[in-house]
C-alpha cells in the first residue's frame, strides 16, 4: 500500500499537451507497434456493420422483473459472447443525461488551475487525474480523468469532488442515485439470467454494502491517433459497467474473436459491460472482456464510467450454484481491495490480473 504515495514522474496534463498545438506526441505516449490501432481497418467492410448488441428494457421493473424471455435471452447470450451490450428504454432521462455529460465537460475547459486545486494520488485515485499506474517510464495513455466515490458512504467526500461549475455535486449526486437504480435493476437481471434468485448475485456484491464510483474520462484531440490508444486494453476489474458516451464521437473498441470492433453508440443509450468481479462470481459464465479507447485527431472525447462494485473487503469467488465436478470452481477467493491493487500499481494490462487468479487443478 505504501508503494502508493505519489506519482513516479512529474504529472502532465494531456489536454494541456493538446492545447499547446504540438505536431507530434512526445515519446512516452507512443505504443509500440504491436499496441496500436489499426485506424484503416475501421474502413473495413467486413467490420463496419458488427456492433455490441442493442437491448430494448422497456418494461423492466424494480425487481428485475417482467422482461420478455427473448430479453432476457438476449441479455444472456450478450453476457456470453460479448461481455457488453447497450441499453435503450432504461428509465434514466435522456435530458439529464446529456446535462451530467455537458456538466463535466465544463469541468474539463475550466482553467488549469481550478482543475489543478484535485489533483489525485495514487492512494485513493480520488480526483483529477492524467495516469493509471505508478510504474516509472511506463508508456501512457492520452487521457485525462476524474474518479469519485459514490458508495459506501464511509468513502463519500464532497470535498474530493469539483464544485464549479455551479451545479456540479447536485448533478453528480441524483446521476449516482439514478445509476445506482439502474445497477440494481441489471443486476437482478443478470441473477436470473444466470439461473439463480433474483438477489443472489447482489448479495454475493454484499447486499446493500456495495460499492460505486465514477470515473469520467477526457480524451483531448490527438495530433497522431495511429501511435497512441486513449486507453490502453483492459477489462474492468470491479463488478458492472454502465458508461455514458459522446454518441457522436466513437472511441470505444471491444475486443471479439482477436479483432477490435468499434462501438456504435445508440443515441442516449447505456454501455454495459462485464466485470472482473461477475465473472469471477458466475465462474466464467459471463465474460469480462478486453476493450480499449482509440482517440481522433479533430474531436475531444468524453465518457462517464459508472462502476457498481462488491463491498471491496469480503471474498470474491465463484457462487456455488454454478460449480459443480463437471465445472470447477475457476478461480481462488480474493477481495475486491485486494484485486484492484494490480491495476492501481501496473495500470491497464489487458486480462493478465484475472488470468493470474486460475485456481491450480
Ligand atoms: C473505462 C473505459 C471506455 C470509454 O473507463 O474503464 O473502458 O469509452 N472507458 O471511455
Ligand atoms: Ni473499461
Amino acid at each position: 500500500m505504501n508503494k502508493l504515495h505519489d506519482w513516479p514522474e512529474p504529472v502532465i496534463r494531456v489536454q494541456s499537451l493538446s492545447e499547446s498545438g504540438l505536431k507530434s506526441i512526445p515519446e512516452r505516449y507512443i505504443k509500440p507497434a504491436t499496441d496500436r490501432p489499426s485506424l484503416n481497418v475501421e474502413e473495413d467492410p467486413s467490420n463496419m456493420d458488427v456492433n455490441i448488441p442493442i437491448i430494448d428494457l422497456t418494461g423492466l421493473s424494480e425487481d428485475g422483473n417482467n422482461l420478455p424471455q427473448s430479453t432476457m435471452d438476449q441479455i444472456s447470450l450478450a453476457c456470453r459472447e460479448w461481455g457488453f451490450f447497450q441499453v435503450v428504454n432504461h428509465g434514466v432521462c435522456p435530458g439529464f443525461m446529456d446535462q451530467v455529460r455537458e456538466t463535466w465537460r465544463s469541468f474539463f475547459h475550466l482553467p488549469m488551475e481550478m482543475k489543478q486545486a484535485y489533483a489525485n494520488s495514487p492512494k485513493t485515485y480520488e480526483g483529477y487525474g492524467s495516469r493509471l499506474g505508478i510504474e516509472k517510464g511506463a508508456i501512457l495513455d492520452w487521457s485525462d480523468y476524474y474518479y469519485l466515490h459514490y458508495l459506501p458512504l464511509t468513502l463519500k467526500d464532497y470535498n474530493k469532488w469539483p464544485a464549479p461549475p455551479d451545479s456540479c455535486r447536485e448533478v453528480i449526486d441524483e446521476y449516482g442515485k439514478e445509476l445506482v437504480k439502474l445497477g440494481g435493476r441489471i443486476m437482478k437481471v443478470l441473477s436470473i439470467s444466470l439461473g439463480l434468485k433474483e438477489d443472489r448475485l447482489q448479495n454475493a456484491f454484499g447486499g446493500d454494502n456495495f460499492g460505486a464510483c465514477l470515473r469520467v474520462n477526457f480524451y483531448p484531440k490527438c495530433p497522431q491517433p495511429e501511435l497512441a490508444l486513449g486507453l490502453s486494453s483492459h477489462s474492468d476489474p470491479g463488478g458492472l459497467t454502465l458508461l455514458l458516451t459522446d454518441h457522436q464521437v466513437p472511441g470505444l473498441q471491444v475486443r471479439k474473436d482477436d479483432k477490435w470492433i468499434t462501438v456504435k453508440p445508440a443515441p442516449h443509450a447505456f454501455i454495459v459491460n462485464i466485470g472482473d468481479q461477475i465473472q469471477v462470481l458466475s465462474n466464467a459464465n459471463y465474460k469480462s472482456v478486453e476493450h480499449r479507447v482509440i482517440v481522433n485527431s479533430d474531436m475531444e472525447r468524453l465518457s462517464l464510467g459508472f462502476f457498481y462494485n462488491p463491498k471491496s473487503d469480503i471474498p470474491i469467488q465463484p457462487m456455488e450454484e454454478l460449480v459443480s465436478t463437471d465445472k470447477p470452481a475457476l478461480y481462488s477467493p480474493m477481495t475486491f481491495d485486494e484485486y484492484r491493487l494490480f491495476i492501481r500499481l501496473r495500470g491497464p494490462k489487458g486480462k493478465s490480473q484475472i488470468e493470474s487468479l486460475h485456481s491450480p487443478r
